[in-house]
């Protein structure tokens, strides 16, 4: 049988098509626009979304027998707001996870309501990325189409609806909506009342492996599909990242270099840290992690490259970069703002350091450098609470690259292990559908027979010590620009 993967993410939707013994049979990728309609916001179409996947999976099922197709599930880029009407039109762009318009909402959720309640109630803070603070910006600057919604939706959860007509969404995506009762499982009622929203308007829950229902017939002619292939919830990309690279046992870390770079920690058992420094979400095996996230990892690397440099070839662009661990050049990757650690919709990326003797791969490997110290500002936090890490699991486009994976293993002094499978949320997806179509008893018992170690990165105590020094100047030079940062925003 055949299992789809769908990897809905910012830049493009990549689906993946695996056998039940985890091969990949095919894959392919379709790209759509990225709205800016303003500095800090971010918005995409939905539609775009549902008709490029639409394309996508006719020409990935093309290369087998589609009669063989037994399951589809997600792995979708999270906390972005779709909204529909009661005849299912979609009211407004999607408004994303990158957005940073609503800093006035999270104002409210944490000061005037308080943190504390707020976690509480979802076990995280608010935080520009996150829905609920979306919704209460629509009702309060969009008033006419806060009435008319009739259901709120995460990014994947609408092709979910599309495919099958189930209003539904899963526990980890589900945890980034500042919505839900992320320890219990549940709906927050208390982030209802205080949003204005109704639990009629929200979605059904599921596991991330659970099945929510089959293709709507329509639908499944469309797709040359037959009409019992089982629609699987899915999960948050960073949760199926996780599935999909085997990052499952209490503990272990994965890292990914996408347009988002991540810090994931799987845990057994629910916790929150005091200050909310990390996001505290549940797994998509039944289980928890804690989740950092910087806004422009993978797309500080593309905006470098494609729209200043002006390449498509990042390989060769890399290639006469050698020595590492050297650079008098710094990058600060805030082009969204920044998420982990500093929750500042007004940060700005910066190069700081730049002399005569600068070379352009100076410049790009401290876009790489930058990011990466970056991620390992949201590492430190989990060191911090005595969480022990020594090795991550790297996925995302950003992985891709030797260099980049050599710059992460000495930057935060781990070894970086390398999977047989690099397709991280989409092989994820994947599994999660076998998984419901009952091909493998659990989440863990298909990762343990399909994913593993095929080379790690060790890193270089010499270029170790070198990063080091080098951390700690990137870590002064924020501080030092945020009433600059604060001053260009007020003149924006
Ligand atoms: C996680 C986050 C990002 C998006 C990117 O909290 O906002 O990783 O999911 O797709």
């Amino acid at each position: 049988m055949y299992y789809i993967g769908v990897d809905l993410g910012t830049s493009s939707v990549k689906l993946l098509l695996m056998d039940e013994k985890g091969e990949i049979k095919n894959i392919v990728s379709k790209e759509y626009p990225l709205y800016f309609p303003k500095t800090g916001w971010s918005e995409q179409k939905p539609e775009d979304w549902w008709s490029r996947t639409k394309e996508g999976i006719r020409e990935l099922v093309s290369v087998v027998d589609p009669a063989n197709v037994a399951g589809i599930s997600f792995g979708g880029q999270m906390h972005g707001l779709v909204i529909l009407d009661k005849e299912d039109n979609v009211l407004r762009p999607a408004i994303l996870w990158n957005d940073g318009r609503t800093q006035a909402e999270c104002d409210y959720l944490n000061k005037e309501i308080g943190r504390e309640k707020i976690s509480a109630y979802t076990a995280n803070m608010a935080l520009t990325g996150f829905t609920a603070p979306k919704l209460l910006w629509v009702k309060k600057n969009e008033p006419e189409i806060f009435a008319k919604i009739e259901k709120i939706m995460l990014p994947k959860d609408y092709l979910a609806y599309k495919l099958s007509g189930v209003h539904c969404t899963d526990v980890s995506d589900a945890s980034g909506m500042l919505l839900f009762d992320v320890k219990n499982k549940r709906w927050s009622k208390e982030m209802m009342e205080i949003v204005g929203v109704k639990e009629s308007q929200l979605a059904k829950i599921f596991e991330s492996y659970e099945v929510v229902g089959t293709l709507l017939p329509d639908v499944a002619a469309e797709l040359g599909l037959p009409e019992t292939v089982k629609v699987i919830a899915g999960a948050g990309d960073n949760a199926a990242g996780a599935v999909g690279t085997g990052t499952l046992e209490h503990g272990m870390c994965s890292v990914s270099l996408g347009t988002s770079g991540t810090v994931f920690i799987a845990t057994d058992e629910f916790a929150v840290d005091d200050a909310n420094a990390m996001h505290s979400f549940a797994h998509a095996n039944g289980k928890y992690h804690f989740l950092g996230c910087m806004l422009s990892a993978a797309s500080s690397n593309k905006w470098w490259m494609d729209d200043i440099i002006g390449t498509k070839d990042y390989a060769a662009e890399q290639k006469g970069i050698t020595e590492i661990g050297k650079n008098h050049v710094y990058y600060l990757p805030y082009l969204m703002g920044e998420r982990t650690p500093h929750n500042n919709p007004n940060a700005r990326g910066c190069f700081v350091g730049l002399s005569m003797d600068t070379k352009r791969e100076d410049m790009t490997l401290a876009v790489m450098e930058g990011v990466t110290y970056a991620l390992r500002d949201a590492l430190e936090i989990a060191r911090s609470f005595g969480v022990e890490i020594t090795r991550v699991r790297a996925i995302g486009g950003g992985a891709k690259s030797p260099l980049w994976c050599r710059v992460l293993a000495n930057i935060m002094n781990v070894k970086v292990d390398r999977i047989n499978c690099e397709e991280g949320p989409g092989y994820g997806a994947a599994i999660l559908a076998a998984v419901g179509c009952g091909e493998f008893a659990s989440v863990e018992e298909a990762a343990s027979k399909l994913i593993r170690v095929v080379d790690t990165i060790e890193q270089e105590p010499a270029v170790v010590a070198e990063y080091e020094k080098r951390y700690a100047i990137f870590r002064s030079i924020y501080p030092a620009l945020v009433p600059v940062f604060d001053e260009i925003a007020a003149n924006e």
